[in-house]
């Protein structure tokens, strides 16, 4: 049983898309043989990129910016702004982000390169950190933004950097994965990846809320949804997981919704869109996989979590998919995901469970938007989770993007 409490409403139901960066594997495979290992030092040495990371790459320019606080703002702020018609908002909006998005890139290169030596040498890791110095270049170096023409360009740019910052999420969890073996300090890891991952949150989307503000869609101003019919979105993913056992384990249980189911409340869908499928995928593939042979199941009786693993099921990285009951799975050489017992499929669906990111992500985002996420589990019978939301509405105690 998996629940959603939200305010005084609650839903009952039978578990982000996260996207599937599998393109990268066959990378992480070929890595890892010369990877963070003996010898760093000589492949430090022996790779100009790696140090190039610390030694060039725009460092005054970097810390120049890194040394400015970030302007996050409620969502308050973000809904009332303002709408004119001759789309100065837009150009206000772009401006904000224009000084806003080096500071908060150069805060995330720092902490890259505050990472211990042998995990920031990982390649994987390596390869996100370019990714922000490349960013940070590309929007520092833009020139000022003064009219709609520029406006425009500047959009441009930004659904780009959105599109090549897709999958740091599934590359982290990669690269945290690869280089476990030399991490003493899970605080560490939780600090840096909450910090990192809720940042690129915020990031993504104060920048997908200013290239929504240049659409009309009913019911939104730009990524806030002022009537956000939870029952929907939870519909939505509910389906999806559903599909994605039908596909993985040839069944699903019913998840049946029950609570206030015709609330609608403003909110912003981005990041339920992680949270929603990460936490049916767990009640699901739990379901399944302590009642191999019911042919029908109701909530998440899924056997829980045992008492040894419970602590750990925050812990980035942390999972039990080696157990798992799923059919194993293989990349093709071009990266895309396919049944290793199929291998012609061709299928690009994602796995019901990965690096175990899941669950401390969702946590990180429920908390970084003023709410929590919290399991109670029984071992033996199955798992209750609750995720609260903040509402987006008070002007005063609000939390900020
Ligand atoms: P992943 O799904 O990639 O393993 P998560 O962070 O979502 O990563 O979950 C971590 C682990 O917590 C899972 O591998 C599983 O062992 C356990 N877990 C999470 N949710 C449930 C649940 N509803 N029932 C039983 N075990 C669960
Ligand atoms: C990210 O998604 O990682 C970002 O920081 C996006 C930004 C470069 C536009």
């Amino acid at each position: 049983l998996t629940m959603l409490s939200l305010k005084h409403f609650s839903f009952t139901f039978c578990k982000e898309k996260r996207s599937s960066c599998f393109r990268h594997l066959t990378h992480f495979a070929s890595s890892q043989s010369n990877s963070v290992g003996n010898d760093s030092k000589a492949s430090l040495q022996s790779n100009p990129s790696v140090s190039s990371y610390y030694k060039v790459n725009n460092q005054s320019a970097i810390d120049t910016a890194a040394g400015k606080p970030s302007v996050r703002l409620t969502p308050y702020m973000i809904l009332y702004s303002g709408k004119s018609h001759d789309g100065s908002h837009l150009l206000k909006s772009a401006q904000y982000l224009w000084k806003e998005l080096p500071v908060r890139i150069a805060h995330r290169i720092h902490e890259f390169r505050s990472l211990p030596f042998i995990i920031g040498c990982n390649p994987t890791i390596l390869e996100v950190h370019e990714l922000y110095i490349r960013a940070f270049n590309i929007l520092n170096n833009h020139p000022v933004i003064r009219t709609p023409e520029d406006e425009a360009a500047y959009s441009r740019l930004l659904r780009n950097l959105l599109d090549d910052h897709t999958h740091v999420v599934t590359q982290l969890a990669a690269g945290f994965k690869e280089c476990r073996k030399h991490i003493q300090n899970e605080d560490l890891v939780r600090q840096f990846c909450d910090r990192t991952l809720t940042s690129r949150l915020g990031i993504r989307l104060l920048v997908t809320h200013h290239l929504s503000l240049r659409e009309e869609k009913p019911y939104h101003v730009g990524i806030i949804n002022k009537s956000l019919r939870l029952k929907d979105l939870v519909e939505k993913w509910a389906e999806f997981t559903r599909r994605l056992a039908f596909h993985r384990y040839g069944k699903s249980p019913d998840i049946r919704l029950s609570g206030h189911v015709g609330s609608s409340f403003p909110y912003i869908t981005l990041p339920l869109d992680y949270v929603l499928p990460e936490l049916f995928k767990n009640a699901v593939r739990a379901t399944i996989e302590s009642h191999p042979d019911a042919s029908e199941t109701i909530s998440d009786r899924g056997g829980g979590i045992p008492h040894a693993v419970l602590p750990k099921v925050m812990h980035y990285n942390f999972t039990t998919a080696e157990e798992s009951t799923e059919q194993r799975l293989a990349v093709d050489p071009l990266g895309n995901i396919v049944d290793a017992s199929n291998p012609g499929s061709g299928s690009t669906m994602s796995p019901m469970h990965g690096f175990g990111f899941g669950l401390p992500t969702s946590r990180a985002y429920a908390e970084y938007l003023g709410g929590s996420l919290t399991i109670q589990s029984l071992q033996g019978l199955g798992t209750d989770v609750y995720l609260r939301l903040k509402h987006i509405d008070s002007k005063h105690d609000a939390f900020r993007i």
